[in-house]
């Protein structure tokens, strides 16, 4: 199925768009070292991009977004940059506390919160209590988030459940996934040129359609959504079918 070619301008209409997206926000490390600057710079421009791509996903229509901020492997990053994207989550939480009230974005964090600090841990909460009842697109931020882990956290919780072998299914297992209820990934976006899925979405993106793109994060725009929602529509998903 042909849709729009690249130098169309016209948008892939909604009902061919994924429902819900992933995106690996890589390459802020390259980005800044191209331009001589400290990789937490790349982070910063990150983040604002992060912001500018959540809210127009928003308006696309999209129903969950789900966005990787820092994986359960990023600790064994330098201290300095730990701390660098914590304190740029932090500043997120705060400022989109009162941002939230003009937006109609639902905001979920998932991923392993004991191992943040307190007050990260009382903003999310505030952020996500504060944001409940809005009805437009669902926006998870990963934070301590792998898909390893969120599986094993699901295991687990089946065994605290007390749930019988034979009890075991699939759907037993989604429901405890951190993204119980969302629809399935449709669409993994990886920008930054690399090919891998580093542990993201591992269950929920199992039929998901792939993309990768050679633009480094910070660099990323709507145009290259835009380019991405195109690649996706022109894919024909079976499924396991024919
Ligand atoms: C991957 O690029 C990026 C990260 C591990 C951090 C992503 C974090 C942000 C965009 C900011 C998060 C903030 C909010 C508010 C959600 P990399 O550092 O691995 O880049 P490289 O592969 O070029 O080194």
């Amino acid at each position: 199925m042909q849709l729009f070619g690249k130098k169309d301008k016209q948008q892939v209409p909604q009902e061919f768009l994924p429902r819900h997206v992933g995106i690996i926000m890589d390459g802020n490390g390259r980005w800044a070292k191209k331009r001589g600057l400290p990789r937490t710079a790349g982070h910063v421009t990150g983040a604002k991009v992060f912001r500018t791509i959540a809210k127009y996903c928003d308006r696309r229509g999209i129903e969950v977004l789900t966005v990787y901020a820092f994986s359960t492997e990023n600790w064994k990053r330098p201290q300095a940059e730990v701390d660098s994207i914590m304190n740029l989550l932090r500043d997120y939480l705060k400022e989109s506390l009162s941002d939230f009230k003009h937006e109609n974005i639902r905001t979920r964090f998932i991923g392993d919160r004991s191992m943040l600090a307190e007050d990260i841990q009382a903003l999310m909460a505030e952020a996500e209590e504060a944001t409940a009842e809005k009805t437009g697109m669902t926006l998870n931020i990963a934070v301590n988030y792998g898909g390893r882990d969120e599986i094993v956290h699901a295991v687990r919780t089946l065994v605290a459940d007390g749930v019988l072998a034979e009890a075991v299914t699939a759907e037993a297992v989604e429901s405890r996934l951190y993204t119980a209820g969302q629809p399935e990934v449709d669409l993994i976006l990886r920008p930054s040129g690399e090919f891998r899925l580093s542990n993201y979405l591992i269950w929920q993106s199992a039929y998901a359609e792939y993309v990768f793109m050679d633009v480094l994060w910070p660099d990323f725009t709507e145009k290259d959504l835009e380019e991405a929602f195109s690649e996706y529509a022109r894919r024909n998903r079976r499924f396991g079918g024919v």
